[in-house]
């Protein structure tokens, strides 16, 4: 265990972090220019101390030969942090306003297509399939509900695709969505079928995968906070493209619809940061 002062002091060198970034998109794929340079050093920070590297090019050298390295790095650089119902609020506001209309405009095609994009280990997805099911009550069966969980971090997908939570993440849920949504399984709890069935996840770069399209809803959360300006707007472009006409945009409670894509979409709720697609 490392104390303060054995944290070694980090040489910053231009050459060598550009060096070092060329080599982790080689060898976990990934695409460090698209992230903010100042959080990329943060999260490098972490690993030049955990390995006792005294410069990015010493770090590289380990992250060369060591694989389990690539495995830890990969982990520090995606910041995996998410809860179920994260700010309940919004899912809340979404439920209550957003929902009923998006049913309402569907009539009889009952078909849901719903995109958790940057989703970690699954929370996300299974928040947005147990508030439908909530919602719908019985009818659910007669709807066709997809929702597909995306991220770049193969562990946090093989975690979200078992659909277990540790009763440590359902201490904030309500003893009645507990009862009716998990069932007990050993000392953890499982979503029930009705909500595994609706989720599916997938391996996929926002920045660099296939462009997807054909969705009702998209959450992305506190996912492009960590992303370059420029990418940002490009990204809600893609969302907006993805999207349906009506479609709703969900974002992270700290981000922003910036430059000319805040003119694709009416705001709905500017405080829990719910947009619509505009139509033409
Ligand atoms: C902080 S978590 C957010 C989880 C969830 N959306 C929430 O708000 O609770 C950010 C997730 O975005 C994923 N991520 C980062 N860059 C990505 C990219 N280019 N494409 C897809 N997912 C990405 C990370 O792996 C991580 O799991």
């Amino acid at each position: 265990m490392m104390n303060t002062s054995d944290i070694v002091t980090l040489r910053e060198d231009d050459r060598e972090f550009s060096e070092l970034k060329v080599i982790i998109k080689r060898k976990i794929g990934f695409n460090c220019e698209q992230y903010k340079q100042a959080h990329l050093k943060r999260r490098l920070a972490v690993r030049l101390r955990a390995t006792q590297s005294k410069s990015y090019k010493e770090y590289a050298e380990i992250l060369l030969k060591n694989l389990a390295e690539e495995k830890q790095l990969k982990e520090t650089l995606t910041v995996n942090v998410t809860e179920l119902f994260r700010n309940p609020e919004t899912y809340e506001a979404f439920r209550r306003a957003e929902l009923p209309e998006l049913i309402k405009s569907r009539g009889e095609n009952r078909t849901l297509k719903v995109w958790s994009a940057g989703c970690s280990n699954g929370e996300e997805p299974y928040s947005i399939a147990i508030m439908l099911a909530e919602y719908l009550g019985i009818a659910a069966r007669r709807y066709n509900i997809s929702i597909m969980g995306t991220d770049i971090d193969e562990d946090s997908l093989s975690k979200a695709e078992l659909g277990i939570f540790h009763p440590k993440a359902l201490e904030k849920i309500s003893k009645e969505r507990l009862e009716r949504f998990f069932n007990k399984k050993d000392n953890n709890y499982e979503v029930t079928d009705e909500i595994h069935r609706m989720v599916t996840f997938k391996n996929h770069d926002m920045i660099s995968g296939p462009k997807l399209s054909g969705f009702d809803i998209i959450f992305c959360r506190n996912v492009t906070i960590y992303f370059e300006q420029k990418l940002q707007e490009k990204l809600y472009f893609d969302f907006y493209n993805a999207l349906k006409d009506g479609g709703y945009f969900v974002m992270g409670k700290t981000e922003t619809l910036i430059g000319q894509s805040s003119r694709l979409f009416k705001h709905v709720d500017l405080k829990e940061r719910i947009y619509q697609k505009k139509v033409n």
